[in-house]
């Protein structure tokens, strides 16, 4: 037999040098939900091992990740009240200003990267203005350049717009250019599945919507062109690099991107793959720790260069020793 494919993987020695994708921990990055009226932190019934976060508490959990190796953040707010308009969102004393702020001071270092959305903080839970029960896509599009111009103003280092109205990418580019933040770069959710799996952090932040659901905007799970499509609009309109969300039922779609553009891309691994993630482990019927390292290293296979994970802290320890295997 002159080739033998399993001579390549007869020993570790022989494995670390044919290995074709290496973690690195510069590129994790974690979520994190920070609460308006939370003193220390509360434990996500859906998401264990995850909190919402009082802004102190939160600035000692980014001593720890800094600690693990995590450089990267990104925040979610939960604001003590909520209006049809979602003015605690671009509120100079909101929430996710006052935790950028006070994570800056402590952690210079730590990139900190903020949701751009309306969701937790209207009181209907859909992520734009309602117009007689419809999401209006154009009367949105001011107040995310305004919680987008009040995250750069607090001192984000980026800003992620989630919410999926069209346009938004170019609009919140020309707020930001039009205030002095042309250094601030757009992490843009281009490719946003209406997925099944956000469901535990609609509990973790409160953010369901109170009627209908959110296929009019978040894109419809059984379509692959129409990725592209939404990758190429928020390249022409200024995004810096792309997100594909959730990741893993969706590495078709990273692949793809990661051929067609040349774009840094982000995975976001989402709630529901942590929270199935731990229910198994904790049921005993798979390994955490092996999961968990193969979600997010087939992420990178796909394409991925960012991995956005609630794994994020405890991967820095586990793909570093991985590495050394
Ligand atoms: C808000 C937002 C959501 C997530 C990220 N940003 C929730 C949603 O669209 O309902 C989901 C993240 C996750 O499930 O981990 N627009």
């Amino acid at each position: 037999m002159l080739i033998r494919p399993r001579r390549r993987r007869a020993n570790p020695g022989i494995r670390r040098l044919v290995r074709e994708t290496s973690p690195s921990t510069n590129t994790l990055v974690q979520p994190l939900f920070v609460g308006e009226t939370i003193q220390g932190r509360e434990e996500i019934a859906s998401m264990p091992g995850q909190y919402r976060w009082g802004i102190s508490s939160l600035v000692e959990e980014v001593d720890r990740l800094s600690e693990a190796g995590v450089r990267n953040i990104l925040l979610f707010g939960i604001p003590e009240k909520k209006d049809p308009l979602a003015a605690g969102a671009y509120d100079e004393e909101g929430v996710i200003q006052r935790a950028v702020r006070a994570v800056k001071k402590k952690h210079p270092d730590c990139f900190v990267i903020t949701d751009v959305c309306l969701c937790e903080y209207t009181d209907h839970g859909h992520c734009g203005i309602l117009r007689k029960e419809k999401v209006d896509n154009d009367a949105t599009l001011p107040i995310l350049e305004k919680i987008a111009l009040s995250h750069a103003r607090a001192g984000a280092d980026m800003v992620a717009p989630s919410d999926m109205m069209d346009c938004r990418v170019r609009r919140i580019r020309g707020a930001l250019d039009g205030a002095g933040f042309c250094e601030i770069p757009i992490l843009s959710y281009s490719v946003k599945y209406a997925s099944g799996f956000y469901s535990p952090f609609r509990g973790a932040a409160d953010n369901s919507p109170a009627f209908g659901d959110r296929r009019s905007y978040q894109m419809d799970y059984h379509n692959k062109r129409e990725a592209l499509l939404e990758a190429l609009l928020d390249i022409e309109e200024g995004a810096d690099i792309l997100m594909v969300k959730p990741a893993m039922n969706y590495l078709d779609i990273l692949s793809l991107l990661r051929e067609k553009t040349s774009l840094p891309l982000a995975a976001y691994s989402v709630s529901g793959e942590y929270s199935m993630v731990k229910a198994a482990a904790a049921a005993g019927f798979v390994d955490e720790r092996r999961i968990a390292c193969e979600m997010a290293i087939a992420a990178k296979r796909a394409g991925a260069g960012i991995y956005i994970s609630y794994y994020a802290k405890e991967l820095a320890g586990w793909l570093r020793e991985e590495e050394e295997w």
